[in-house]
């Protein structure tokens, strides 16, 4: 799936002609649904088993509404239903929970909303039920004016698999996991989530779940963004010369969709097949940043991440991005113990590499630089 869906997102870039831009623009959409699906039966599964372990990071509530309007914000646009985020003045600035698991149902009820709704708006409302203990009640309500669903099929919705009616998956695709999975999350979080619905009228799903309230934390860089790619382009002209990144990865491939995906750019891109070669390559030259695979022949990312960072000096401190195929929560901890700074999973997503290469050289750069 790197594969498929970079080389289709490089290839856009490029010049193609209309037939040629349609067919690589089905090809990106198919492998996108299709990795969709692989990940809510991976996720389904897990739940299944049990085995999904939730984070606990400081995340401001407001923020799940946001991201769910840059991200489907364009969707919605393109049907000419109107977006609203409506977030309460008492939502408390800070708490404590999986925000990843939360966005991810935020996104799939508001996937919902948009796909099922033809025209008028959807709404997403997040409140501040109640507030005792320490402990904040929230509620996030995706309201819409579309197509409604029957009041006999209203329990089974939540039910892996099930869609309205058959028309459902030929109209408009989709596994029927969404409310599944969602469901399923909010209730091992020991929240709970409803709908009230009516046919021709509209839609409102709502969750509520209670999470401990934190002190509001020094906002994170903000990672994602449509412009990445303008403000990485800024900052390597603001630096006056090329950025030096040395990307550690054994499969020609990748090796390949990794080349594509910053070629617009000025960066001087150096390549090591694997991590010795990365290792050896990361004493010779200096770099801004390492992208590092995690699995590669001989010396794996992990080895030579440690080999790099006991170096010392600037390789103490130089950015190392683990790239991965492995997304599991685990993954991402023993690529922290080993001294990398970041983590993005397979299939790369190109804005995420973007404003992640960003984000750290921006920080280390200002960083004074001791010689070496
Ligand atoms: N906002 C909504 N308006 C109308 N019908 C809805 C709405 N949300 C869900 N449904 C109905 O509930 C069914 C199940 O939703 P669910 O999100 O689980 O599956 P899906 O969207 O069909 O597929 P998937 O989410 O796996 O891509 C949908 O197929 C649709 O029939
Ligand atoms: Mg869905």
């Amino acid at each position: 799936m790197n594969a498929v869906l970079g080389l289709a997102t490089s290839l856009l870039d490029g010049t193609l002609t209309e037939e040629q831009r349609h067919a690589v623009m089905t090809i990106h959409d198919s492998g996108d649904s299709l990795l969709r699906i692989l990940n809510d039966i991976l996720d389904y599964s897990k739940l299944e088993a049990g085995k999904l372990e939730f984070e606990n990071v400081i995340f401001a509530p407001a923020t799940l509404a946001e991201a769910a309007r840059s991200i489907l914000g364009p969707r919605a646009a393109a049907k000419r239903i109107t977006f609203v985020v409506n977030t309460a003045g008492d939502v408390p600035e800070a708490v404590l929970g999986d925000v990843g698991r939360l966005r991810q149902v935020v996104l799939n009820l508001v996937s919902n909303a948009v796909k099922f709704t033809d025209a008028g708006t959807v709404t997403i409302e997040t409140t501040l039920l109640a507030r005792e203990g320490g402990m904040a009640t929230l509620r996030w309500r995706i309201s819409d004016t579309g197509i409604g669903i029957a009041a006999d099929k209203l329990s089974e919705l939540f039910v892996e698999f099930v869609q309205a009616d058959g028309s459902i998956n030929r109209r408009f695709g989709g596994s029927g996991l969404g409310l599944a999975i969602s469901k399923r999350i909010v209730e091992q979080m020991g929240g709970a989530i409803a709908v009230e619905s009516t046919v021709g009228v509209g839609s409102a799903f709502s969750f509520q779940v209670k999470l401990p309230l934190a002190v509001a934390a020094v906002s994170h860089a903000r990672t994602l963004g449509p412009d990445a790619a303008e403000r990485l382009r800024a900052f390597i002209a603001g630096l006056g010369r090329s950025l030096r990144v040395l990307v550690a990865e054994d499969n020609p491939t990748n090796q390949f969709v990794l080349r594509q995906m910053l070629k617009g750019f000025d960066i001087r891109l150096d390549m090591a097949a694997d991590g010795a070669e990365a290792v050896t390559a990361a004493e010779r030259e200096v770099h801004d940043a390492i992208c590092m695979d995690m699995q590669m022949p001989e010396v794996d990312g992990l080895t030579a991440t440690r080999i790099i960072r006991a170096h010392g000096g600037r390789l103490a401190t130089v950015p190392i991005i683990a790239l991965t195929g492995n997304a599991f929560d685990e993954d991402e901890r023993a690529c922290a113990d080993a001294g990398m700074d970041a983590f993005i999973a397979k299939p790369i997503n190109k804005n995420l590499l973007l404003s992640t290469l960003l984000r750290l050289c921006e920080a280390h750069i200002a960083e004074p630089v001791g010689g070496d």
